[in-house]
């Protein structure tokens, strides 16, 4: 199932697939779980083309599953993601609904969304989303902003808009930042501390930063002291600071470490993260390395050689030469 504790497998969107979607290992899932894990987090089934499959339109039936699952069996909820540019469901993106949208409709559409989604858990499941990801992945490698539709249309600022629009949707909650290569030196982490930095100086109600750290896949792994250094940052701005969607790639061409080495990186950033207690947590990305979404790309599609599941296609096509 597309989620690290599961229920029912649910209907994946039309384009957008979940590698391992549909194979029943819930069981397995469930009790891995429930040894080391106080909280889960829906892998896809919070995000927008889920919860929102047309516009205006709310379905919030599997969620639902996840979250009453959740309180019933004392776990907190990761609340990823309300707003991820880079994902963002068909019925904004498609050529023709594209061109049609100004910035004022689509800031409606970011605010009814956001409001909605936190508003409902609020109230259905109080206190079992424990954070959100308010905004997800709105850089590109160079440090600008990626060029997704939301940043196009409305501009950069979408992203402070989606935190504002969240802390008036639920003022208790604790609103994230999450993105990758945000916890090692380079031009996105630079983006993302000058983001966090200016708006802990304006006050723009954010809370934390989430590191995603998919490592070793087309990642490369974090040089000693990077990932203190990186949390500690944050840290002195008073923000929060989580690992949000940790892998180590074992499986070529997604990582090709020795076990023993991939040990080291997950006690490493561990370790990090209890030394300082700006730290909230520790999420892995799928619970075992045979469930995780980078896990099953290889061995599924890519290890004919021949194709590959993209994230964003039900079908494998093509593979390309690198992981992606
Ligand atoms: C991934 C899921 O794991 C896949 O099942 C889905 O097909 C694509 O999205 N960064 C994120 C997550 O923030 O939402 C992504 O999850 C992985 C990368």
């Amino acid at each position: 199932a597309c989620m690290q504790a599961g229920t029912q497998s649910p209907p994946t969107p039309a384009g957008l697939g979940c590698p391992r979607a549909y194979t029943p290992r819930y069981p397995e899932q469930l009790a891995a779980a429930h040894r080391p894990f106080d909280v889960i987090v829906p892998e896809n089934e919070l995000k927008m083309a889920w919860t929102q499959p047309s516009q205006g339109h709310y379905d919030f039936t599997v969620v639902d599953r996840i979250l009453a699952y959740a309180r019933d069996h004392g776990f907190g909820v990761r609340g990823h993601v309300l707003v991820y540019g880079k994902g963002l469901p068909d019925w904004m993106t498609s050529p023709l609904r594209q061109e049609k949208w100004t910035r004022d409709s689509l800031l409606a559409v970011l605010k009814d969304h956001i409001k909605t989604v936190m508003q409902h858990a609020a109230r259905a499941y109080p206190g079992v989303v424990r954070e959100w990801d308010v905004v997800n992945e709105a850089f590109d490698s160079d440090g600008g902003y990626d060029g997704n539709l939301l940043s196009r249309v409305i501009g950069p600022d979408y992203v402070e808009q989606a935190f504002r629009f969240a802390h008036e949707a639920d003022p208790d909650a604790l609103l994230f930042y999450n993105d990758y290569d945000a916890d090692q030196p380079g031009p996105r982490a630079s983006a993302i501390l000058r983001m966090a930095k200016d708006f802990v100086a304006r006050g723009v109600p954010l809370d934390g930063i989430g590191l995603q750290m998919h490592l070793g896949m087309a990642r490369p792994l974090p040089a000693p002291g990077d990932i203190a250094r990186t949390m500690r940052s944050y840290a002195d701005l008073g923000l929060r600071v989580a690992v949000t969607e940790m892998d180590v790639g074992l499986v070529p061409p997604f990582g090709a470490l020795t076990a023993e080495r991939q040990q080291a990186v997950y006690q490493e950033v561990a370790g990090d993260c209890a030394a300082i207690p700006a730290c909230t947590g520790l999420t892995v990305w799928g619970v075992a390395d045979p469930l995780s979404w980078g896990g099953s790309l290889p061995r599924r599609c890519c290890s004919t050689g021949t194709t590959r599941r993209s994230p964003r296609s039900p079908r494998c096509r093509r593979c390309s030469p690198e992981p992606g």
